[in-house]
């Protein structure tokens, strides 16, 4: 149980909160490339900031303030040019470090458009993602971990808006026990009530230990389900939650990064990057496209999706409330992880607090070259089983899932035979 105020200082994003200057040490996701090759402006919120994020005739991008400061209007109905982006109001040309390069209706030999200077921020593209960076400067280097790397791996990229914060979507990934509950109790009683045959999944099984160990990338959380040993892979090699805001899940023929980007301090744009790692006998063409797709929150009936295991997570986080109130939780021992994310959390603030980098901000070239994470492979001691049920994700909802199918079922065919 927390006081308010211990509550607020961990949920709230804005500028010059503890929690904001926190989640500003780090570069964040706002967008896919592929957006602005559809439309070259987009409009963004990121830590409570109004933004723009554009790409300009030159190919360059840009993030700056919404408003335009002659009077006003949104950026968002901006026209890219070759170095920057115009107003479409009154035309004043602003740049992407946000000097004002031109007001058309300004006399020729006025010096008003040097002092004008709007808010500008970094941004770079990374494995089909666009980041952005809204902290003090230097800033640090885009994290290249593998996921966004690797090329030899078809991804998917699916996105939602939760009208939730995003500490209790991070929360829900240092709990390990509600697997046997939400993903197996509830699952079964969704396919009882829709007179479906009800899947026996080895999710339902009872955890009989949990652990948690923090490192170097993050805090890696391990599990003994009924009929395992502590020589199984998800206790021995664990998963991350990558700080702050990242968990890496997956098995070998699938892993996946769900990344939480705080919008506001009740809405969250919630990633899921999935990589699948094809048989020996699929080769990926070198352009193959990076699919984005819109996942669904609720049915056609406005009642949340809950006949999937990404459904069901969004439907908890969302029913916590927009913050959850953790002046009146009840903590168990089984909550042991979320106490523990909390304290890092609290911790890294202070660092930031002192002017230290917190951890998980990476400046060295050398390290940054390729960040190899830890993920156990042989998920549930149960082979390749998350990514045969790609259709238990929110991949279901990717464009190309029939090739996604086909593929993984190649590729079991191809192991079964081989072994
Ligand atoms: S409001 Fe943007 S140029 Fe006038
Ligand atoms: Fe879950």
């Amino acid at each position: 149980m927390l006081s308010a105020e211990q509550n607020q200082t961990l949920t709230q994003v804005g500028p010059g909160t503890p929690m904001g200057n926190l989640l500003r040490s780090y570069w964040h996701p706002i967008a896919a490339m592929s957006e602005l090759q559809e439309k070259p402006t987009k409009k963004i919120k990121l830590l409570g900031e109004d933004l723009v994020l554009y790409q300009d005739k030159s190919g360059n991008l840009g993030l700056i303030q919404q408003r335009c400061p002659h009077r006003g209007v949104s950026m968002v109905y901006g026209v890219p040019e070759c170095n920057g982006l115009r107003c479409h109001y009154h035309g004043w040309l602003f740049d992407h470090d946000g000097s004002c390069l031109e007001q058309p209706n300004e006399p020729k030999d006025s010096t008003f458009k040097d002092r004008i200077k709007i808010k500008a921020y970094p941004v770079e593209e990374l494995g089909g993602l666009i980041f952005a960076y809204l902290g003090p400067n230097p800033a640090p280097l885009l994290p290249r971990y593998d996921l966004f790397v690797r090329k030899d791996v078809i991804k998917t990229i699916g996105f939602a808006v939760i009208p939730c914060n995003w500490l209790q979507i991070m929360e829900n990934s240092m709990d390990p026990v509600h697997l046997e509950w939400l993903h197996g109790r509830y699952f079964e009683h969704v396919f009882e009530q829709r007179g479906k045959p009800v899947e026996t999944w080895p999710i339902s099984k009872h955890h009989i230990k949990i652990g948690f160990d923090v490192f170097e990338y993050g805090i890696l959380k391990r599990r003994v389900l009924e009929g395992q040993t502590e020589d199984c892979e998800d206790w021995r090699v664990g998963h991350p939650v990558i700080f702050p805001n990242m968990l890496r899940v997956g098995d070998h023929g699938a892993h996946s990064f769900q990344i939480r980007v705080p919008m506001d301090d009740t809405r969250t744009l919630h990633f899921w990057y999935t990589c699948f790692v094809p048989g020996p006998s699929t080769e990926i063409p070198e352009d193959y496209p990076i699919t984005f797709y819109e996942c669904p929150l609720y049915d056609e009936k406005g009642e949340f999706i809950t006949d999937y295991i990404d459904g069901q997570d969004m439907m908890a986080w969302v029913t916590q409330g927009e913050t959850a109130n953790r002046t009146i939780e009840k903590l168990g021992t089984s909550d042991k992880g979320i106490i523990l994310l909390r304290k890092l959390l609290m911790s890294e603030m202070n660092k930031v607090k002192d002017g230290i980098d917190p951890m998980c901000v990476i400046r060295d070239p050398k390290i940054n070259e390729y960040i190899n994470l830890p993920q156990e492979e042989d998920k549930f001691s149960e082979g390749a089983l998350l990514s045969n049920v790609a259709r238990e994700w929110n991949t279901r909802y990717a464009p190309n899932i029939d090739e996604i199918v086909e593929m993984l079922a190649k590729k079991k065919a191809a192991t079964t035979k081989n072994t």
